[in-house]
Formats: structure tokens, C-alpha cells, sequence
């Protein structure tokens, strides 16, 4: 599989009173075209981080090293101006913290329509039906209100389905999710991932997602990354992990999945095997 995104030996560090603290060790991963891996691991590991520093989307209190490649160039080397120009184009990352990507004094149909007009849907039927259609794509009841609304009006989590929906529909290469289903209700998580899964079944987008929750990477992503303290301690096909994972919490994850497992299989509609 043509590898669209590359990540190698990425370390951050942050300068506090004068001493450098590295939150990032020498993290390294692939991505597919078409393909959506995982990045796993608890609160504080890294994910944000490590997806952060790949967009080229970290403060200058930062120090990055490391070799960042998409689609076979290096754009780690490359300009600020330059990855700017990348991103929502070509790599789209949908933050944890989504209200910082609206502006406040706008309601959110006309922010959709503008980031539509912007990637060339000049005519304006086609972006107010595009609207509408992203809205209930992504579980949201009541589009016609909801367009009307202000970001400080919808919850994190709809603003998060909002720039979900947007990035599916302008289909960049690479989709970057993170965590975007806490929080939610066992039925729109299913719905949200089975829509995951149908653009990444479509070949062309590939998938980042990020999440602490191993049920729900078990359900999208053909590879996980397992993070701990800013490194990567496992990674491979969760059936390799199960048999060969090195890093004592990855095996504790592991452990806690198989015992929840039975729930997570009804939840995303398998058969229970339990
Ligand atoms: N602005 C910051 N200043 C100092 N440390 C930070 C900052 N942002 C994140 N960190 C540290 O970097 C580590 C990784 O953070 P992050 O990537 O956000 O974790 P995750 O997404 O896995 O929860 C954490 O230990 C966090 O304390
Ligand atoms: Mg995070």
C-alpha cells in the first residue's frame, strides 16, 4: 500500500524555566493511502502531539525534530506558509477542542458555506443542500435550526461532527480525527464510525483516529499505534497485539477490552460472541 503520510523519529520538546522537558520520544508511524490506523493511549501520552506536529500546527515554544513525509515529500523542511496552504486542502486535522475552529460572530450554516465556496462549490443550492445533508449525515437533529445557530450555541461535540462532516465531504487525503467520539451516545458513535469506515472504503481518504477507547479503534482502524509517556510502545493489527504486545499497558488495555468486549460487539452491531 502506498504510504501517504510518514512519521519518523518525531521528537517535541518545550522549554520550562530555563530546562528542556521532552514530551515527544522518537515517535515513528505510517499511514496508507486508504487506510485508517489508530493511535491508542491514555490521557497525556502524546496522540494530539504527535498529529499536531505532523500538520505543522505547534506553537514556536516548541521544539520539533524528526522527518515528516506526505505523499513523498519531506514537509518538514518545508515553509510555514507552505504547510498552510496544505492543510484543509490536502490534511485536515478535527481538534479535540473544536470551538477554536469557528469564529464566534458567525452562524454556523454561513461558516459551512464559506469553507464549501472556498473548495469551489460556486453554486449556492448545492452548498445550502450540502449543509443540510452534513448536518443529518452526522446525527445532528434539526439541521435548519442548527444552521441558524451560533458555535457557542451547539455542544463540543456537535461542532466537532460539524468539522467532521465538512472534511468527509471535501475528502482530503489524509483526515484527521481526534477523539472525536467521546462523549457521545453508544448510537451516534456508531453511526459517526460507520461513516468513517465508508470513506476510508472509498480508497482515496486516509484516517487518523485518535482515541483512548480500544473498542472503538477495534471498530475503524486496521493498525493501531499504542502511545505511553510520548512514545510509541506497540503497533501492529490488534489480533498481532493481542498475541505479541511488549508494553505492560498495552497488555492491561487489552486485558480490560476482552472483558468489556461482549458490550462493544453489541454496541457496533457484530455478533456478540460471548
Ligand atoms: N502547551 C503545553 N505546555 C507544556 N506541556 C504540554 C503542552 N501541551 C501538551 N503538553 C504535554 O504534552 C504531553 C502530551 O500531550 P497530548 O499530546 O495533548 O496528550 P494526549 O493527546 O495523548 O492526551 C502531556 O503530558 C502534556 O502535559
Ligand atoms: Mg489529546
Amino acid at each position: 500500500m502506498e504510504t501517504i503520510l510518514e512519521i519518523k523519529k518525531l521528537n517535541v520538546s518545550i522549554q520550562q524555566k530555563k530546562e528542556w522537558h521532552e514530551i515527544l520520544k522518537g515517535v515513528s508511524l505510517r499511514v496508507g493511502r486508504g487506510e485508517c490506523i489508530g493511535i491508542l493511549g491514555e490521557s497525556g501520552s502524546g496522540k494530539s502531539m504527535t498529529m499536531k506536529a505532523a500538520m505543522g500546527i505547534l506553537d514556536r515554544q516548541f521544539k520539533t525534530e524528526g522527518v515528516i513525509n506526505f505523499k513523498g515529500n519531506e514537509i518538514s523542511k518545508l515553509s510555514s506558509e507552505s504547510r498552510r496552504r496544505m492543510r484543509g486542502r490536502e490534511m485536515t486535522m478535527i481538534m479535540q477542542q473544536p470551538m477554536t475552529a469557528f469564529d464566534p460572530l458567525y452562524t454556523i450554516g454561513y461558516q459551512m458555506e464559506e469553507t464549501l465556496l472556498t473548495h469551489g462549490i460556486k453554486n449556492r443550492r448545492e452548498r445550502l443542500n450540502l449543509c443540510s445533508s452534513i448536518i443529518e449525515k452526522m446525527c445532528i437533529p434539526n439541521a435548519k435550526k442548527v444552521l441558524s445557530q451560533y458555535p457557542y450555541q451547539l455542544s463540543g461535540g456537535m461542532l466537532q461532527r460539524v468539522m467532521i462532516g465538512l472534511a468527509m465531504t471535501l475528502k482530503p487525503d489524509v483526515i484527521i480525527a481526534d477523539e472525536p467520539t467521546t462523549a457521545i451516545d453508544a448510537i451516534t458513535q456508531y453511526q459517526i464510525l460507520s461513516e468513517f469506515k465508508k470513506i476510508v472504503a472509498e480508497g482515496n481518504t486516509s484516517v487518523v483516529f485518535i482515541s483512548h477507547d480500544i473498542g472503538v479503534l477495534s471498530h475503524v482502524a486496521s493498525r493501531i499505534y499504542v502511545m505511553n509517556s510520548g512514545r510509541v510502545v506497540d503497533s501492529g493489527e490488534l489480533s498481532q497485539l493481542k498475541v505479541n504486545a511488549k508494553d505492560n499497558y498495552t497488555r492491561k488495555l487489552l486485558k480490560t477490552y476482552e472483558q468489556l468486549r461482549c458490550q462493544y460487539d453489541v454496541q457496533f452491531g457484530k455478533e456478540a460472541v460471548c
